[in-house]
């Protein structure tokens, strides 16, 4: 019985598919290489001795993925393919609305008419909006997502309930907060395609020369440092998550059909703090400069990991400044790459 992986060349999908290799499951990759590259894969096999098998198409074409699901005894899913823009989101929204949900509405049609259960599903905090309270737990009241993507991981979420409870499904939903780091051995990591959206990669490449200076979107938060505040997990410990969370559908340890689970650390860091940690975990000297609050962010999110802790036994171990190294180590072994 194998794990169907979508998007598993992707950066949390790749760390994800390493810890399923090395807890035993046999995997089987979709990915249409659209934000990857497929020397991933060589970095799969260096780490863990193993190539999956990988399929290299797009799950809008759901001949091919009906070819992969009668050629392979799938047990579970893990579905990481989505496009995940936020800024590309709000400029193209019909595509992300027909990428992220169609791809997703395929694997579904198909499951029910193979009566595969266990779905794990990538989703998002960017659901909670900015909550009212922090931590936030899994009872947080949802709000309306501030951008397209966040809508598409908000209907993709309600898409599984439904498909749940009218197919007696097993469903895990699991709400990144912000992935950060790259796996020890520098073999796989982010690889930000174009100028990187999110804060650690932008830091990176500016502390590397590839990007002139850092901005920092706002100052004037109601927070310590006036900066925003968000909840960074170690991407090696997210993919531990996924492990824990497909042990769990699996083996049915679950009366409930819909699981959900916020992953984060539990502890909120600011911009400046993540600047300054990756400054003195590197050994570098990052340039930045403070520009107006970018369209849409939000002031704080950090989570509320007792669920997860408490169910999936699970729990992130990794400190900031140790993932904030990988990133560093990852990104030479980018340059030695295209030296
Ligand atoms: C973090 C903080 C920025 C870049 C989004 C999605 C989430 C997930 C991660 C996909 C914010 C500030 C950023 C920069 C900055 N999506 N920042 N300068 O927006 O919390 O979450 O990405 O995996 O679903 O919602 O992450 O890293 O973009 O921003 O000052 O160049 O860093 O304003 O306060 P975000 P981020």
């Amino acid at each position: 019985m194998a794990i169907l992986v979508t998007g598993g060349l992707g950066y949390i999908g790749s760390h994800t598919v390493v810890e399923l290799i090395q807890s035993n499951f046999e995997v089987i990759i979709v990915d249409d290489l659209s934000n990857t590259e497929k020397y991933i894969l060589d970095g799969i096999q260096k780490i863990t001795g193993v190539r999956p098998v990988f399929y290299p198409f797009d799950l809008k074409r759901r001949e091919l993925l009906t070819q992969v699901l009668e050629a392979h005894k799938i047990e579970a899913c893990i579905h990481f393919a989505a496009y995940k823009a936020v800024g590309e989101s709000q400029e193209k929204p019909i595509d992300y609305y027909e990428n992220n949900l169609f791809s997703l509405i395929n694997l579904l049609q198909e499951f029910k008419s193979r009566n595969i259960s266990n779905f794990i599903f990538s989703s998002s905090c960017t659901v909670y909006g900015q909550a009212d309270e922090m931590p936030i737990w899994e009872e947080t009241p949802l709000k309306q997502p501030e951008s397209s993507y966040g809508r598409t991981k908000r209907m993709g979420e309600d898409i599984l309930k439904d498909f749940a409870i009218a197919h007696h499904k097993k469903v895990s939903l699991l709400r990144y907060f912000n992935p950060i780091g790259a796996h020890p051995s520098a073999l796989i990591g982010e690889l930000p395609l174009g100028v990187p959206n999110n804060l650690v990669p932008y830091i990176c490449q500016t502390a590397a020369g590839i990007r002139a200076c850092l901005s920092i979107f706002g100052q004037d938060y109601p927070t310590a440092d006036g900066t925003a505040i968000r909840d960074y997990i170690y991407v090696v410990d997210l993919a531990k998550a996924h492990v824990a969370a497909l042990k769990k559908v699996i083996h049915h340890k679950t009366d409930s059909l819909i699981d959900i689970y916020n992953l984060g650390t539990g502890k909120g860091s600011s911009v400046l703090e993540v600047v300054k940690g990756f400054e003195a975990a590197n050994q570098v000297r990052v340039k930045y400069e403070f520009k107006p609050r970018r369209t849409g962010d939000i002031t704080i999110a950090y989570a509320d990991v007792s669920k997860a802790e408490r169910e999936l036994n699970w729990k992130a171990s990794t400190s900031l400044e140790e993932a904030l190294k990988t990133t560093w180590q990852w990104q030479k072994h980018l340059e030695s790459r295209n030296s």
